[in-house]
């Protein structure tokens, strides 16, 4: 942990930190520790300070930083040992793909308070605006399949499921594949991209985007889109929800690499309004309809089709049928 992470993490603590025990942790003078505290206050820490007292952290900006993410992180198997974050930038799942041909190791985050061509599925265009949301995606390799990446795209989305839920109260359902809803409306979305070779996966970039204080979506997006802070009628704390996120992706991800992959499914599909649903499901030019019957151990849906068969669908666009 870097020094203002070690300061931020021991200011985190119940009770008041002084300057000398502060010093002594971390091995540098006062006077040092009182200069990091000072450009802390800087970057907009209330940090309080009295001469019997210590420090004690009051409040905390709206902004993403690594040393904050780190020490409200805690330490952690593998996501976000590494915490990088961009004022801007086009999209975080392309810095992770540079890293990962740089060969960095597995489990670094990538935050952008704002992306210029923040992407979706199928090409589509994410709107990212500056500090009203989560942009991050984390860089992972994983000794699996590439038929199991999926099995990457449903822990993150059981991961934002309760991270959502225990920062804001409001348990959201998943759509199928990659969708969070909340009142039958996206508040966030997952971008999984690979690169392989033959049998086995080389890197995954498990992108994430998160609405969280957006107050107001373009025209076209209003019916279908919404926020946190939409649904709550509150600003949402975006660093916490952040930390809650990588702390629980972390733990599942354990999971997924001891091949533990079964009680993730069967809380995804709890979580998930698409299966039991008859689906249409666009296929590039195709379009498939039936009844979306389970998630098999790869991360795939079972799709039991119109005519009685049942079919592996491993990604595409579901729009469920209402009047089936
Ligand atoms: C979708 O629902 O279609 C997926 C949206 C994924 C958006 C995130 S924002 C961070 C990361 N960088 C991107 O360009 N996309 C993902």
């Amino acid at each position: 942990m870097t020094i203002d992470a070690q300061i931020l993490s021991a200011l985190r603590e119940p009770a008041a930190v002084s300057g000398a025990e502060l010093s002594k942790r971390i091995g540098i003078s006062r006077a040092a520790i009182w200069a990091r505290i000072e450009d802390l206050r800087k970057l907009g820490y209330d940090i309080e300070a009295g001469p019997h007292v210590g420090y004690r952290l009051i409040s905390t900006p709206d902004v993403l930083h690594a040393d904050d993410l780190t020490a409200r992180l805690g330490r952690t198997r593998v996501i976000g040992r590494d915490i990088r974050v961009f004022e801007q930038t086009t999209s975080t799942n392309d810095i992770a793909a540079r890293l990962a041909q740089d060969g960095v190791k597995e489990g670094v985050v990538i935050f952008a308070e704002s992306q210029s061509k923040g992407r979706g599925r199928l090409g589509r265009n994410w709107v990212s605006p500056p500090r009203k949301g989560l942009w991050f995606s984390i860089l992972l390799r994983p000794k699996i399949r590439p038929q199991c990446a999926t099995q990457l795209t449903v822990a993150a989305a059981t991961a934002l499921v309760r991270a959502i839920q225990s920062e804001t109260g409001i348990l959201p359902e998943i759509k199928w594949p990659n969708d969070i809803l909340i009142r039958g409306k996206k508040v966030a979305g997952i971008l999984t991209e690979l690169t392989a070779e033959l049998e086995l996966v080389k890197d995954i970039i498990v992108g994430i985007g998160v609405d969280v204080n957006i107050d107001d979506f373009p025209v076209e997006l209003r019916k279908i889109a919404t926020s946190l802070k939409i649904e709550t009628g509150a600003t949402v704390d975006r660093p916490s929800l952040a930390a809650a996120v990588l702390r629980e992706l972390d733990r599942d991800y354990a999971r997924i690499c001891v091949g533990d992959f079964g009680e993730l499914a069967e809380e995804w599909q709890e979580g998930c309004t698409t299966i039991g649903q008859n689906v249409s499901i666009r296929l590039g030019e195709r379009v498939v309809r039936g009844r979306a019957e389970a998630l098999d151990g790869e991360g795939a849906m079972l799709l039991r089709t119109e005519h009685g068969h049942l079919e592996r669908i491993i990604g595409g666009d579901v729009s469920v049928d209402k009047n089936a």
